[in-house]
């Protein structure tokens, strides 16, 4: 199937933070900034057409030297604890880093967690 996109600025989507456009590059309307607190949330809920392993897709970019973390929780059940997300050498540089998920057949509900002090990186979309 074709993968669909989740915008993260885009209800039903949550940012702990602020949802800004400041930076150039993003798609839709603008990225989540999350604070800058362990435990600040990026959220979505993503469709899959059938239960089983799905690939998602995360964009992001992160212009600060450090590596930020995430945990990446999938209905509730992190799939990933502080999975990193290198730095991308300017906030208006995004990459896209892949995980493979567990999925239902139908809504899902995809969080990511800040696991490091800084928050998270600025997140842009989600595709799955
Ligand atoms: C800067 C940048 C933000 C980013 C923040 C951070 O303020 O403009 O987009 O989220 O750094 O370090 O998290
Ligand atoms: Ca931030």
């Amino acid at each position: 199937a074709a993968t669909v996109r989740y915008e993260a600025e885009s209800a039903p989507a949550t940012c702990q933070g602020a949802v800004e456009s400041n930076h150039a590059g993003h798609s839709g309307s603008g990225f989540c900034n999350s604070d800058n607190v362990v435990g600040a949330t990026s959220q979505f809920t993503v469709n899959a057409a059938s239960a089983g392993t799905a690939t998602l897709a995360i964009r992001y970019a992160h212009g600060g030297t450090d590596t930020r973390s995430a945990d990446i929780v999938v209905n509730g059940a992190a799939v990933q604890t502080a999975s990193a997300f290198t730095a991308t050498g300017a906030w208006t540089t995004w990459s896209t880093k892949t995980v493979q998920i567990p999925v239902n057949a139908g809504s899902n509900t995809v969080r990511l967690v800040a696991s490091s002090a800084a928050g998270l990186a600025n997140i842009d979309y989600v595709e799955i």
